[in-house]
């Protein structure tokens, strides 16, 4: 695949972590003239920083920082954030779009399976982590129908395999990366291209939040262990292999790809 084109970006959770070192190494691939990119996450201050990152290396970049709150975010939100930042011509001028949704949270680890019983906490859990995704995405591929797209979606083993304490993430880990497959399916044009690319194990707030307040003493001490003896992999390194499998681009639309493949 070549990434050096004029190109529409629009990253979730660009203000820290592995969405932010994707925003920033993405955008540097990109034709700088005429390709937007656009970072969306709660934090305005640290949405300044990646934004500001990316204009230090490529000034001619149009870059957007949005900040929205995925629990109660709606497609007309979405919408909203395309009308904004979309040049007045529309989309027509660009070679490609290309949707990372990448922002995700973990949800409460200290919870066993057995204990999952508030729907008003699963309610919100599930909004930010995947009918947000959803809905991005319906109009993602509204405004772009037309143009080559790439969809990729931050999945995880955790959305094949099931971990202890980790019932919220697993349960919406796989649902999110099913949408994205039956996606792949329904449009089996060159048009749309999916990836389901899970990162590996990453040093970032999700693995410290493992680390601290995981009700499996196995699974904290095991994330801890890999962080100290420094075999966690950092976002500059997966997201260098990212950029590596969308170049050599073997996968199929809708695969699962792992850092460890
Ligand atoms: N770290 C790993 O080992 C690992 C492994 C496999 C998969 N992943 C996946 O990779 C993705 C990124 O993970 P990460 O480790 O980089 O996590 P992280 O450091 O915790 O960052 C999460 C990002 O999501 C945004 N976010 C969280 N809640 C939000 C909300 N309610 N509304 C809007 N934005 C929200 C955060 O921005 P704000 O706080 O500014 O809103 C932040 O930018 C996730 O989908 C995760 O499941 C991570």
């Amino acid at each position: 695949m070549n990434l050096e084109q004029r190109t529409y970006l629009l990253v979730t959770g660009a203000s820290r972590g592995i969405g932010r070192e994707l925003a920033e190494q993405l955008a540097r691939q990109l034709l700088p003239t005429g390709s937007v990119v656009v970072l969306l996450g709660r934090s305005e201050p640290l949405l300044q920083e990646t934004k500001a990152s990316i204009l230090a290396d490529r000034p001619k970049l149009d870059v957007h920082s949005c900040s929205l709150e995925l629990a109660t975010a709606s497609a007309k939100d979405f919408g909203r954030i395309f009308d904004k930042t979309l040049p007045v011509n529309g989309c027509n001028e660009f070679e490609r779009a290309i949707v990372v949704h990448n922002a995700g949270t973990l949800g409460d680890t200290s919870q066993h399976a057995r204990e999952l019983a508030d729907t008003k906490i699963l309610e919100q859990y599930y909004h930010i982590n995947l009918f947000s995704a959803l809905a991005l995405n319906s109009e993602f591929m509204r405004v772009f129908a037309g143009i080559p797209k790439l969809v990729v979606n931050l999945s995880t083993l955790a959305a094949l395999e099931p971990f202890s304490s980790m019932a919220y993430y697993c349960t919406v880990k796989a649902a999110r990366e099913m949408y994205f497959r039956v996606l792949a399916l329904e449009e089996p044009s060159t048009e749309t291209l999916v990836l389901n690319y899970a990162p590996g194990v990453i040093d970032t707030q999700m693995t410290l939040q493992v680390q601290r307040e995981s009700h499996d003493p196995a699974l904290a001490a095991a994330f801890k262990e890999q962080r100290e003896s420094k075999t966690m992999l950092t976002p500059q390194q997966t997201v260098s292999k990212f950029l590596q499998v969308l170049r050599a681009q073997k996968f199929k639309s809708g695969d699962h790809v792992d850092y460890r493949d």
